[in-house]
């Protein structure tokens, strides 16, 4: 338990780079050998600790961010091994998130001024005796290697101040300075929630090494990640090597425009001995370094890429006959692993990074599946409530909102902005959805119904939400790359589906919780909502702007009535067909899309649609060597250079939502009731796939849909955890119940009629 003994301390001197805290003890003598050792511990900036020089856990970037104001996230770690009878924690502390350069303006150290560590260290001995060891003011402060650090531009290492006796006991730290105490309100300390720190997670040799036109030196990780570089060298004491990083090549150079301002570039300047350097206080979005200043020739074994990300249990898998499907699922996990580093993020290389509420609103399912996030995403939840309460009610359009701190007429305004908003709302729910925990809707009902109240306060007097600020159909394809606000999509169309939207799965979350009248408030609320939309935006099938966007939004979310909807199916499939199987949509449509026409007795078109290689859509980029989702469905032109636009990322998760249509539709294998307690086994084959499996582990166990084509016979293996039932419905078969254990259906499914089985 934390007891209010430790204090938040700083180094007397600001050390631009990594100053170190260090503090020697003893163990208590007379008590019998030691029991247990507990740490807990967090920082005002990213932290690493060493007791006697090993590392006290595996977390890197620590305590990641959160929001800071409010909730400052504490570990707590069973150091008992690392424990001697003398003893030296070193804490060394980076600038991250908290002192960092944060969002596109250069703006820095918007939480504060000075980076500082919260360490209180339990010892219990045999007999039962305590001591404890806490940051106070009886701690050393001294300087690191580290000259510089910093999440977007890099870090600087200089090896030749590496004084590595600070790590032991022997070391005279009379010569250091000393520690303040910094003001800090210990009511912010938050235990995490999840214990998943962001940890090393994977090493990838360099693939390539060669030569740019130019003459520069490149390496090919083969792989886009997150993550940096360590490398092990020998060289002139004083020499500098430098690492650039990017996502992509272009005319055969680094291609750095995408990463606007982030300098992402490391420099390591050698002792004349053996070195190793690995820059822990930075990460980089990249699959390409360019190394300049290396001595001699570069051998591969000298460097590695090391992947860093959230330390997430992989739940979902999905493989089917299609090579390019495989590779575009496998990027998606890519590109959720990079972005899920600490906090959801739209994208890891650029000068972003943040949380942007709307990218995760419509990626959640996906991510669900593919990972346990089960506490990664409450715990986002509860900085998101932190972040909204600050702000009267609105949630913000970044959680944790870095946004706040920077000049208002630089960033949108602050008020509900569709989809990133209802981020509130569609995150619990597809969570509930995807794990059952009715304790996410417990925590989250009271941000629902704030946020859904003040939709309904910005709705005009027609009912619609049809004014104030609006991102639309974010990244309509056809839009100007440097305006990609320009949707064909009608905003208030749009805004007025994700109210609905919004209301609806609030009033669920209040059946579900018991709470009579907040179900009749908010249902009463979706139904104005749906007799506003179908009397403005509605006339016989057709709804105002009539792009794919606004048939697949309206099909989806349950807008219309029967006869409308049998219309909309109708004229999207006729708008994807006259599109050539190219996608129209943006953040809103894409991944609704393929469910619409699927529902509407399109499967055909939907598969066409997923399989489509030209330029826009999924497989694109796929054919361009493309290895995470990126940004733009053009980010990398058919000729090989970069899309002109200011926002041009090689990892944005986003339009990765569509794997779980592929999850559900392709694979088979969905939720037919909250946390898999009951499975819907509902494989749709098209596409002239002739296998796929998919598995999942759901809170329950193990389940996995598995189905071949054998000339016209389908057959469908599915496995069902203990506890759990589960629906198997078939094309062109009656519905089956079935219960735990595996079990297997063979059906006559001739080939190239996907249409008609697809109701
Ligand atoms: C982000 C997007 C985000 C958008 C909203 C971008 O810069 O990268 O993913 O949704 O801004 O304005």
């Amino acid at each position: 338990m934390i007891d209010g003994h430790a204090s938040m301390i700083a180094a007397d001197s600001g050390h631009d780079g990594a100053p170190l805290l260090r503090k020697q003890f003893h163990l208590d003598a007379g008590h019998g050998a030691l029991r247990q050792a507990t740490l807990r511990q967090t920082f005002l900036g990213i932290g690493e600790t060493t007791i006697n020089g090993a590392p006290a856990s595996p977390e890197v970037l620590a305590p990641g961010w959160s929001s800071y104001e409010w909730r400052l996230r504490y570990t707590t770690l069973d150091v008992t091994d690392l424990i001697s009878q003398t003893n030296v924690i070193v804490l060394a502390l980076g600038n991250g998130w908290y002192r960092g350069h944060l969002c596109a303006f250069g703006t820095k150290a918007v939480y504060g001024a000075e980076l500082a560590a919260w360490a209180q260290l339990d010892l219990v001995f045999q007999d039962g005796h305590t001591q404890q060891v806490v940051t106070d003011l009886s701690w050393r402060s001294g300087p690191s290697a580290i000259t510089a650090n910093d999440l977007y531009h890099g870090q600087t290492i200089d090896a030749r101040l590496h004084d590595r006796r600070c790590y032991q006991t022997d070391f005279d730290d009379k010569q250091w300075e000393g520690v303040h105490r910094v003001d800090f309100d210990p009511g912010r300390l938050t235990p995490t929630t999840a214990q998943q720190p962001v940890i090393r997670q994977q090493e990838l040799p360099p693939g390539r090494i060669f030569h740019s036109p130019s003459g520069k030196t490149l390496i090919d990780f083969g792989q886009n990640m997150v993550g940096w570089v360590r490398l092990a060298v020998q060289g002139d004491a004083g020499s500098v090597i430098t690492l650039r990083h990017a996502e992509v090549l272009e005319n055969g150079e680094l291609g750095v425009r995408p990463l606007r301002t982030a300098r992402a570039t490391d420099r390591f300047i050698l002792s004349g001995g053996q070195d190793t350097f690995e820059p822990t206080f930075t990460f980089h979005g990249f699959r390409y370094v360019e190394v300049d200043g290396w001595p001699g020739d570069i051998t591969p074994e000298a460097l590695r890429a090391v992947v860093i990300g959230s330390d997430l249990q992989r739940t979902g898998l999905f493989e089917c006959s299609d090579p390019m499907l495989n590779q575009l699922h496998a990027n998606i996990v890519w590109g959720m692993r990079g972005n899920f580093v600490s906090l959801p993020t739209d994208c890891p290389a650029r000068d972003e990074r943040l949380g942007w509420t709307g990218d995760l609103a419509v990626f959640t399912p996906a991510a669900c599946f593919l990972f346990d996030v089960n506490d990664f995403l409450r715990e986002w939840l509860h900085d998101l409530v932190a972040e909204q309460d600050h702000h009267g009610g609105i949630v913000p359009l970044v959680v944790p909102d870095a946004l706040k701190y920077e000049d208002r007429k630089n960033v949108p305004p602050l008020e509900t902005v569709p989809m990133f908003c209802d981020a509130a709302v569609w995150v619990p729910w597809a969570h509930w959805q995807a794990y059952g925990n009715r304790a996410v809707l417990e925590d989250q009902f009271g941000s629902m119904t704030t946020h859904t109240r003040l939709v309904r306060a910005a709705l005009s007097p027609t009912g619609l939400w049809d004014t104030g600020f609006q991102l639309g159909d974010w990244l309509d394809p056809q839009a100007p790359p440097d305006e990609p606000l320009l949707s064909k999509a009608d905003k208030g169309v749009v805004s007025t589906a994700c109210a609905y939207r919004s209301a609806t799965h609030t009033a669920q979350a209040a059946a579900i919780l018991g709470l009579t009248s907040e179900q009749e408030e908010f249902t009463a609320m979706a139904a104005e909502l749906r007799r506003a939309y179908n009397t403005h935006y509605v006339n016989d099938g057709h709804i105002t702007s009539d792009c794919a966007t606004v048939y697949a939004q309206a099909i989806e979310l349950d807008l219309l009535d029967d006869d409308d909807r049998a219309k909309a199916g109708h004229r999207l499939s006729e708008l994807v067909r006259e599109n050539d199987y190219r996608i129209s949509t943006g953040f809103i449509g894409t991944p609704l899309i393929t469910d619409a026409l699927t529902n509407t007795g399109h499967l055909d078109d939907a598969y066409r649609l997923l399989l489509q290689r030209e330029c826009p859509s999924w497989l694109y980029p796929v054919t361009m060597g493309a290895t995470t989702i990126w940004e733009r469905w053009d980010a990398m032109l058919p000729d090989g250079s970069i899309n002109p636009g200011e926002m041009t990322s090689f990892n944005h998760y986003a339009l990765g939502a569509v794997a779980d249509w592929m999850h559900r539709t392709i694979g088979g294998l969905a939720p037919a009731a909250p946390g898999y307690q009951r499975i819907l086994v509902r494989p749709r084959p098209g596409g002239g796939l002739t296998h796929a499996t998919t598995t999942l582990q759901t809170p329950h166990g193990l389940a996995a849909v598995e189905w071949r084509r054998h000339g016209e016979t389908l057959t469908v293996t599915a496995t069902i955890p203990e506890g759990c039932t589960a629906q198997v419905d078939l094309p062109h078969s009656t519905p089956q119940e079935v219960g735990p254990g595996t079990h297997t259906h063979s059906i006559d499914y001739p080939a190239g009629d996907e249409d008609a089985l697809s109701k």
